[in-house]
């Protein structure tokens, strides 16, 4: 493939959409961007300087002097790595809070299309296909039932030593796909013309398999 293309990959919190994109972009050898971490970058620097998000002036000048970018499957937010600190429960429900204010997807729908704009990229998160990507040639949705999510979910926080209950992560999970489908702005939902995958039950390879067949 040499012509540029770019690939949209929407769905629920925990339908495995990073693993996928991530997988699938090295195989075909492409730019891999996780716009969910990009708000949950702007979730933790919230958070780390107190700002009032009802206060649209304070949080328009906060907005204004951040910089968020990928680099080499890094993000970093004004020039530091932020990988693993985004990571947590609390930056989830962050998160989802910030991802619902106008300035904030203002602000990072524009870097989105500016880096779906010069080459090749796969990219996920909520509104790729139906707002960020609009004309990506290629289009995914992803999902699984609420309860396989959060199992996949509680095990990766288990892993990383987060004291959470499975009941915890369910209910964050259904909040969160509360929240993101009755936003009022760029809700959750499947693009008319995304292709809908159903991953639950199936294990990664498969898929892997069966977001690399639409794309071929
Ligand atoms: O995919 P994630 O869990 O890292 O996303 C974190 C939050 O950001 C999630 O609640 C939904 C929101 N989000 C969004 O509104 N639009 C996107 N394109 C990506 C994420």
């Amino acid at each position: 493939m040499n012509e540029v293309f770019r690939v949209a990959i929407d769905g629920p919190s925990g339908a495995g959409k990073s693993t996928i994109a991530k997988a699938v972009a090295k195989k075909l050898g492409i730019d891999y961007i996780d716009t969910g971490a990009m708000y949950r970058a702007v979730g933790y620097k919230v958070k780390q300087e107190g700002v009032d998000v009802e206060d649209t002036a304070a949080l328009q000048a906060m907005l204004d002097s951040t910089d968020i970018d990928f680099v080499k499957g890094d993000i970093i937010l004004d020039g530091q790595i932020v990988n693993d600190v985004i990571r947590t429960s609390e930056m989830s429900q962050m998160a989802s809070k910030c991802s619902a204010i106008p300035a904030v997807r203002e602000k990072l729908v524009e870097i989105q299309r500016g880096m779906g704009s010069r080459k090749s990229v796969i990219m996920d998160g909520r509104d790729i296909g139906t707002n960020v990507l609009k004309d990506a040639e290629y289009k995914i949705f992803l999902t699984a039932s609420a309860e396989e999510r959060a199992q996949r979910r509680h095990k990766e926080l288990l892993e990383k030593g987060e004291a959470i209950t499975f009941e915890e992560v369910l209910r964050d999970i259904e909040q969160r796909d509360h929240n993101d489908m009755t936003r009022k702005l760029n809700p959750l939902r499947k693009a008319d013309d995304a292709v809908e995958v159903d991953t639950t039950g199936l294990g990664i390879d498969q898929v892997i398999e069966a977001v690399l067949k639409e794309i071929k």
